[in-house]
């Protein structure tokens, strides 16, 4: 068992929005192994799909099914999350949505379109409409912090002028506001490695909404990161997706985290979805229950 202190409460940079910390039990997984005896029930869909990704599969060229026939939808405004052990394809999943990886079978839709089929041009529309925030932040580490946020922007700029950081100033207005946002707007000159973990993953969440996408990615943002910064960040994403309805599709480690985030949640195991759960299925699972997503050997850490 593994302890840490926690602060109640938190408040972010903009004055009106906070979030309350419960941080009494998380629960980490530390091992894999055991089967999975049920899927849970199957919340009602809503209409209107903005996402939706059919029978995906994909195979590694070692020979790895990483994603096995994987479907399911993503509808605006929800904040969906992707729970299963390490090795279980979520990173597989939301790479083969920006298409960082070519799925080997099936479609992922994007407002009707086929992105496993888009060419260039149109790929390129569809990235600059969905945000990517990475476990290990994936910030080039000798820019600056500033820098790293208008890298957001590229797919909007002229290739030319991004080629030679030549941003227009509204640009560097909208990186200024988006470090703001996230409260390290005085980091702005710094190099990002000069940056603590929490800090990094600011300029992560910065670099995404610099996009202003209508759908982020978020890849395990806060395993890297305790329990208090967690919160923090998962805390920063929640604000995107309630006040600028910005869709969330992010995969987390945490029960606890899972409970206090997610409209709806999908557990992968071995590369195929054992769970589908509405935000009360979710709320209401046991420990017992989240072991059997992770496996019957699993073994939950706490941290009060
Ligand atoms: N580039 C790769 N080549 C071969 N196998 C891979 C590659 N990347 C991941 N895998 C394998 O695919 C499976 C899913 O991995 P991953 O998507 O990283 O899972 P998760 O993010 O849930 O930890 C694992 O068995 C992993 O070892
Ligand atoms: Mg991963």
């Amino acid at each position: 068992m593994t302890t840490a202190s926690m602060t109640p409460s938190a408040r972010f940079s903009r004055p009106q929005a906070s979030i309350s910390r419960s941080c009494s039990s998380h629960l980490k997984i530390m091992k894999k192994g055991g089967a999975l005896r049920k899927e849970c029930s199957v919340p009602p869909f809503m209409e209107e799909r903005m996402f939706e990704v059919k029978n995906l599969t994909k195979v590694y060229d070692d020979g790895t099914v990483a994603l096995r026939d994987v479907s399911f939808e993503v509808n605006p405004g929800e904040f969906l999350v992707i729970i299963g052990l390490s090795g279980s394809g979520k990173s597989t999943l939301l790479r083969c949505i920006n298409r960082l990886i070519e799925p080997t079978e099936g479609q992922i839709l994007w407002d009707g379109e086929d992105i496993t089929a888009a060419e260039s041009t149109q790929l390129r529309q569809i990235r600059r409409q969905i945000g990517m925030i990475f476990q290990q932040f994936n910030l080039v580490k000798r820019s600056n912090v500033l820098t790293n946020v208008l890298s957001g922007r590229l797919g909007y700029v002229n290739p030319w002028a991004s080629l030679y950081h030549h941003f227009p100033a509204q640009d560097r207005k909208l990186a200024m506001q988006a470090l703001e946002r996230v409260g390290i707007a005085d980091q702005a000159r710094k190099r990002a490695d000069e940056l603590s973990g929490g800090q990094q993953q600011r300029v992560g969440v910065a670099r995404a909404l610099m996009q202003q996408p209508r759908m982020i990615l978020a890849d395990e943002p806060v395993a890297s990161l305790d329990p208090v910064l967690a919160h923090t960040i998962l805390g920063y994403l929640e604000q995107m997706n309630q006040e600028d309805d910005i869709t969330v599709l992010c995969s987390l480690h945490y029960l606890d985290l899972v409970q206090r985030y997610a409209t709806r949640v999908i557990g992968l195991r071995e590369g195929q979805i054992v769970y589908r759960g509405s935000r009360e299925d979710i709320r209401k699972m046991t420990d017992e229950e989240f072991k059997e997503i992770y496996g019957e050997d699993a073994r939950q850490v706490e941290i009060r």
